[in-house]
């Protein structure tokens, strides 16, 4: 008798229409690009992505790369639901990559292939021991200047995707890109490796700049394709469709 297949579980983002967008969620271990160019809000749907998971008792990690995490608190949108002590009990762990970086003495401008793989053992290390269920890093992008070969950047995302499959952690990996290109991401490999990519961007419309949101891919389930209007709020991100007539469905 022929098996049927078992439908995966959902790693629910709890943004309420991202999650009906994937039927229920991301499919849990998916590695995620959430690409767009600047001011898009990847780094607050990315943050609240993790306080939402860890609110629901999945531990929580975002590893920053280019600004503190100290910075990255004070500057990003203050949503209500972020209860302080999700952070001081470890709930939502919160990283800067240079310290490891200088931890491990890859504090240089390029990494050897050997360094790749001691940066992604060290990442799974802190998942692993920590038990953390979703990941960010924000950004990809920045690592990636530090790899420089597509040789290195496909390696070090294969490796680090991988791992987080094989410990159940879901991730989203930010992606950093010109604005007005036609490129999920700025060294072309990353788009192709991940198992999902959620692109974020600005449109003009009647004068406003608007920011939107569409899935472009996801492995493990249907989706839906539509772009969406994204409005970034202190109760969370909110979603509207953009109807193809032209205007907004608010
Ligand atoms: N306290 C706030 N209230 C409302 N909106 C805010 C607040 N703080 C920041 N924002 C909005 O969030 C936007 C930045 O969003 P975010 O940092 O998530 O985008 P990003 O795509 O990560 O940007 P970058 O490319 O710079 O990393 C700002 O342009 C601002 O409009
Ligand atoms: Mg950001």
């Amino acid at each position: 008798m022929a098996e049927v297949e078992k439908p995966r579980e959902r790693c629910r983002t709890g943004i309420d229409a991202l999650d009906s967008i994937l039927y229920g969620g991301i499919p849990r271990s998916n590695t995620i690009l959430l690409t767009g160019s600047c001011g898009t809000g990847k780094t607050s749907l990315a943050l609240e992505f993790l306080i939402r998971g860890a609110i629901e008792g999945d531990r929580s990690m975002f590893v920053s790369v280019t600004e503190t995490t100290d910075k990255l608190l004070a500057n990003v949108i203050r949503y209500d639901f972020l209860d302080k002590k999700l952070i001081a009990e470890a709930k939502m762990v919160l990283i800067d990559l240079p310290v490891i970086y200088e931890r491990l003495g890859l504090d240089k401008a390029e990494l050897t292939m050997e360094e790749v793989s001691l940066l992604v053992a060290s990442i799974l290390n802190v998942v692993r021991e920590l038990g953390i269920k979703r990941l960010v890093i924000d950004s990809i992008t920045s690592i990636g200047y530090k790899l420089k070969t597509q040789e290195k950047i496909r390696d070090f995302i294969l490796r680090l995707s991988k791992g987080l499959s094989a410990l159940g952690c879901t991730s989203m990996l930010v992606s950093e890109v010109q604005p007005g290109t036609q490129a999920y991401s700025t060294f072309m490999v990353e788009e192709a490796l991940a198992d999902g990519i959620i692109l974020m961007g600005n449109m003009e419309r009647r004068g406003d700049l608007l920011r939107t949101l569409q899935v472009i891919k996801m492995r493990g389930t249907t989706h839906s394709r539509a772009k969406y209007v994204l409005d970034l709020t202190q109760a969370g991100v909110l979603l509207v469709p953009l109807l193809k007539g032209g205007s907004v469905n608010l």
